[in-house]
């Protein structure tokens, strides 16, 4: 890829609009949101879409989330709107909620990953909201970092993973709730989480007055298991695609690949938080012996909102002071428990000790 001049601008009214004006002209800007950092170009213009795989190094059947900045636009992008979706509109809209549904014919396939479906999101955040506005356009936007990579929380991560790939970056503040947005799956009779966020499935049921499914795919666990030198065993994978979810083709196709990986080693464990704090600081005190810097992630709180806000900073962090190890306790996965156990489960590669 040609190495371009990336632009910092501010939030501010002009920089606004020069960011729109990148995006009007095809060009790629990345923006804050509540969730995380997005990447965003003109999701209507094919040339704009497809820049987006190239900048972050993303595979193509990877499908993006279309941002509208009011629910009218919902339906430039479709002609089925039910009332379940009027339903979480209505409690969900403006904020961290991406439902997918029924594409039109003009949103290209670049945009969908070749899929019949789209995935739309009205973020609440004011800069993303003045960002959408000024262009005037639909942005189809992934979190802004280089694919594989934790997803950014904070404009300098966006900066470390795509200066000279991309037009622009709005400096904005850290994202509030620092984990994606929940994906409802909207197309079937049931409505299906496809990747779970800070909204749960108790909050959508309540909503719609009706059951809410989880996607398989998200409940599944490779089978893979690895025994270390003391014959400790451990479920895992090294790299690459998720080899237990190889077979199983989850809806939403982002879900199958290695995912928000730090560049250390991670090892979850799980189990009582009591004997959790021991094992690790007998794991910790190990693996020093050994001349290893090790990185600790523990909640002491085991609050799941704070463990959201905080996770992929946490290991963007220990990238930086260059940990060659991270030992992360598991949280109990329930509610927005189960989100960011999501994305503890993938950083790890799945590797999980049950203590
Ligand atoms: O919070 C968020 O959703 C952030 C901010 C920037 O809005 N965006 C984000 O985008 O996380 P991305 O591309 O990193 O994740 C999009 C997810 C992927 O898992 C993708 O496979 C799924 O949504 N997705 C997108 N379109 C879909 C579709 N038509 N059907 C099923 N899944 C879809
Ligand atoms: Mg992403």
């Amino acid at each position: 890829m040609e190495k371009k001049e990336t632009i910092l601008l501010g939030t501010g009214e002009e920089d606004i609009l020069r960011a729109a004006q990148i995006l009007q002209e095809g060009g790629l800007v990345a923006f804050p949101t509540e969730t995380v950092y997005g990447l965003g170009a003109n999701a209507l213009d094919e040339e704009a879409a497809a820049k987006i795989y190239a900048a972050k190094g993303r595979p193509s059947d990877n499908p993006m989330i279309v941002h509208i900045g009011s629910k009218e636009e919902l339906g430039g992008l479709t002609d089925t709107i039910t009332e379940d979706m009027e339903r979480l509109m209505e409690a969900f809209w403006p904020g961290p909620l991406t439902m997918v549904v029924p594409a039109k014919s003009i949103v290209p396939k670049v945009t969908t990953g070749g899929l019949t479906t789209v995935a739309v999101r009205f973020p609440v955040h004011p800069t993303a909201q003045a960002l959408i506005k000024a262009s005037g356009i639909p942005i189809a936007a992934p979190s802004a970092n280089a694919s594989g990579r934790p997803s950014p929380t904070e404009a300098i991560h966006v900066i470390d993973d795509l200066n000279g790939r991309i037009d622009g970056v709005i400096m904005g503040d850290s994202c509030e709730i620092g984990i994606e947005s929940t994906v409802v799956d909207m197309t079937e009779e049931t409505p299906a989480i496809l990747r779970p966020g800070l909204l749960t499935r108790e909050q959508l049921e309540k909503a719609l007055g009706k059951p809410v499914a989880i996607d398989p795919a998200l409940l599944e666990k490779p089978d893979f298991v690895r025994t270390n030198q003391e014959g400790q065993q451990s479920r895992g994978l090294e790299e690459g695609l998720l080899e237990g979810e190889r077979n199983l083709k989850p809806k939403s196709p982002g879900m199958k690949y290695r995912h928000y990986a730090p560049k250390a080693e991670m090892i979850i464990l799980r189990g009582e938080p009591e004997k959790v704090k021991l094992a690790m600081a007998e794991e910790k005190m190990k693996r020093a012996e050994q001349g290893q810097k090790v990185g600790v992630i523990f909640y002491d709180d085991q609050d799941p909102v704070r463990a959201a806000h905080d996770f992929f900073a946490q290991l963007r962090a220990f990238d930086k002071t260059g940990v060659d190890v991270i030992f992360a306790a598991a949280l109990e996965e329930d509610g927005v428990g189960f989100a960011v156990m999501n994305r503890m489960i993938k950083s790890a590669g799945y590797h999980i000790i049950d203590v």
